[in-house]
């Protein structure tokens, strides 16, 4: 008989013909995010589970499971599962690290590049038929190249970041805990200083940093406060890293001058303020979203799930 897995959401067909091999798939279906009772009473004879980031994943469904190996989370960031209770279970817990680095690094230079250079603004103003002629001063946006980028988190993705800063001739500071050697500074040409120095010199600030008690409202109003008038902050690690109620304030009051978002306080919820705000740029949380990377994300949690439910310690146990 083959282990049984549960599954809280469908995945792309290769990832399930992967999984069907080696497991019986049951699917959670009572929504997306499924609710929590469906996960409690349908984990109970599982090995293994597989989940998203909006799947919370707590101490009472590890309870419920007693039977589970392995939670595969189809994400890089795992700040939605209790990973030391899992543990303290001899429960693995995996992300999937390096398959979405270049498509999130990519990503947060649309974004950079967007609230510079006011791209949704003029799109709208475009379609709208406001367009009657060139300007000298119409929608003027700030200089990227030669500017100073700070990278708060100097993780794969804050490395990915740099690398395509160089191509925009930028000085580039970072803000981390583990400093790079210094060969990988050269190489990034990076140099390290404090949080509050990158946020006071900076004309961009990204942050690629996990979520967790130290990271929690990291950027709040004292920190926007330390930031440059014409700064841009771009947030597409996690939501609450930024207090987004401080962050509306002080882009309301051009403390700074925008901000590109791609992840949220309380998800899917935006604060209504900034919805109303044209300095802010809004995407649905899609860094990883080519269908490239999304089909690695599913198959590289796959193979952890199965690596799981084998008795394994999977390739990315955290
Ligand atoms: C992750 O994998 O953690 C990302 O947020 C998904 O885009």
């Amino acid at each position: 008989m083959k282990p049984k897995v549960l599954l809280t959401h469908d995945l792309f067909p290769e990832a399930i013909e992967l999984i069907q091999k080696e497991a019986d798939i049951e699917f959670c279906t009572s929504g997306r995010p499924p609710q929590k009772s469906e996960i409690i009473t349908k984990i109970k004879n599982k090995q293994g589970l597989l989940c998203l980031l909006v799947d919370q994943i707590d101490k009472e469904i590890i309870d419920a499971a007693s039977r589970l190996k392995v939670i595969a989370n189809c994400a890089v960031g795992y700040n939605n599962i209790d990973v030391e209770y899992a543990r303290s279970k001899g429960i693995y817990v995996t992300n999937t690290p390096g398959v979405l680095t270049d498509t999130t690094a990519d990503l947060t230079w649309a974004l950079i590049l967007a609230v510079a250079r006011r791209l949704p603004e003029a799109d709208r103003f475009s379609r709208e038929g406001q367009f009657t002629g060139w300007q000298l001063d119409l929608l003027l946006g700030q200089e990227v190249t030669g500017k100073q980028l700070g990278i708060v988190g100097m993780g794969r993705i804050g490395r990915a970041v740099a690398l395509r800063a160089q191509g925009f001739q930028m000085k580039i500071v970072y803000s981390d805990p583990c400093p790079l050697s210094s060969e990988q500074e050269r190489k990034y040409q990076a140099h390290r200083v404090s949080l509050e120095e990158l946020l006071r010199t900076s004309d961009f600030v990204t942050l690629h940093l996990p979520l967790n008690a130290q990271t929690h409202h990291l950027i709040s109003s004292r920190e926007l406060s330390l930031m440059k008038k014409e700064a841009i902050l771009i947030n597409v690690s996690r939501g609450p890293i930024v207090d987004e109620k401080a962050l509306a304030e002080a882009l309301e009051k051009r403390e700074i001058w925008g901000a590109g978002l791609d992840v949220y306080e309380r998800e899917p919820q935006i604060e209504a303020k900034l919805k109303q705000l044209n300095n802010v740029v809004l995407l649905p949380h899609i860094g990883s979203a080519s269908r490239e990377t999304r089909l690695k994300m599913a198959l590289t949690a796959a193979k952890n799930l199965i690596q799981g439910i084998q008795g394994k310690k999977p390739a990315n146990a955290v």
